[in-house]
């Protein structure tokens, strides 16, 4: 992030893009691409044109029994990434004073600059484990905020907040009439237990998400908002200046992937699980890197003890062929992100060039 808000840019984004692949490619935080073969998807499934004015309305229907939300309270979005450029853009004013956590995904705190928000920011500290402190949000939460933004799961650790803390997150803002967005997207890789949208907390919570992350369906951009229905009438006209119809083969596609949910899940869970396994089995091992076991989520975010993150990262890349997210795009230089969400052999020859770079590094 920076510049003032004619210049606002996700220096992160741009890298992701333009620098972060490989062959051993361990900066991805989504779920490998779901195989289109593998969904039962005939052509006559899929149609140019014949959306709804405002959502595709099978879409629209599966989105709100998924989230257990009525209709009215959800924006059809393309990824979670317009979710939250929308979001923001319904309820942050020039001049707003916003409270978002640190480090957070970037892109989200460049959408703030563009917006012209005054950014205030509450500090997740990575000796607790990133972990969301109540106290120190509540010392940052000065009178003036209007929105508290945080991810669940967090970006770039992967740290859950459980509902009974998000709850109080919702109170505290509330005190001051402060709404909170939080953005779920890590949250559909929570397989193993029941959740529901920090939405049901409280009037005061709007919440993002996509079918990106957890399911591998990145290209199918199927993204979604659960706000008040007076706020989601005021998304839906920030929608209007980005397009008059959508991408109408994207929406049958999300209602086939809806539909197929529990096979798309099965297959995440399952690489999931074996991937994690193989790095928390690495972490046990490298006492280089000073990082909790990984419990949810695609990613780690160990600290790097010793040494420069942005020369090793550049090792890594060119002597190892591997790829890792460098901290300084979540402005903490000394840590690195290691997302264990590819394939399994890719994740296996990363950790494995990993262990050889931070050898050679040494
Ligand atoms: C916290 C967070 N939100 C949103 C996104 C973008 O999601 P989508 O691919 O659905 O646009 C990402 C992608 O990395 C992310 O990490």
């Amino acid at each position: 992030m920076n510049g003032s808000p004619a210049n606002a840019a996700s220096r992160y984004m741009e890298w992701a893009k333009l620098h972060s692949n490989a062959r051993f490619n361990l900066a991805i935080s989504g779920v490998i691409d779901y195989p289109l073969a593998e969904l039962p998807v005939e052509i006559e499934d899929l149609e140019i044109g014949g959306t709804g004015p405002y959502g595709y309305e099978p879409l629209m229907e599966r989105l709100a029994v998924k989230a257990g939300v009525p209709q009215k309270c959800v924006t059809y979005t393309l990824g979670a990434s317009m979710a939250n450029y929308i979001a923001l853009t319904a309820v942050v004013r020039r001049g707003d004073e916003v409270l978002i956590e640190q480090p957070t995904y970037d892109p989200l705190l460049a959408i703030l600059q563009h917006l012209g928000a005054k950014i205030r920011r509450f500090e997740r500290q990575a000796e607790q484990g990133f972990r969301l402190d109540l106290e120190e949000l509540e010392r940052q939460l000065t009178p003036d905020v209007r929105l508290v933004v945080l991810c669940n799961l967090h970006n770039p650790s992967s740290t859950l907040t459980d509902d009974a803390t998000m709850r109080q997150v919702g109170e505290l803002a509330a005190k001051i009439g402060a709404r909170v967005l939080v953005d779920e997207v890590y949250l559909e890789t929570l397989f193993d237990q029941r959740w529901r949208s920090a939405f049901h907390l409280g009037p005061n919570f709007i919440t993002t998400a996509s079918l990106t992350k957890a399911y591998g369906l990145s290209g199918i951009r199927c993204g979604w908002i659960l706000a008040q229905p007076d706020l989601v009438q005021r998304m839906w006209q920030i929608v209007d200046f980005t397009y008059g119809s959508p991408v109408h083969p994207a929406e049958r596609l999300g209602v086939i992937a809806l539909d197929n949910l529990d096979r798309i899940r099965n297959r995440a869970r399952s690489l999931l699980e074996t991937n994690r396994s193989l790095v928390n089995a690495f972490l046990a091992d490298h006492s280089e890197l000073d990082c909790e076991p990984s419990r949810f989520g695609t990613t780690v975010f160990p600290r790097l003890r010793t040494g420069d993150v942005a020369t090793f990262a550049k090792l890594l890349r060119d002597e190892f062929e591997t790829s890792v997210v460098p901290g300084e795009f979540f402005e903490q230089p000394q840590h690195l992100r290691i997302g264990f969400c590819g394939a399994t052999e890719t994740v296996r020859g990363g950790l494995e060039r990993l262990s050889a770079a931070l050898e050679s590094f040494r």
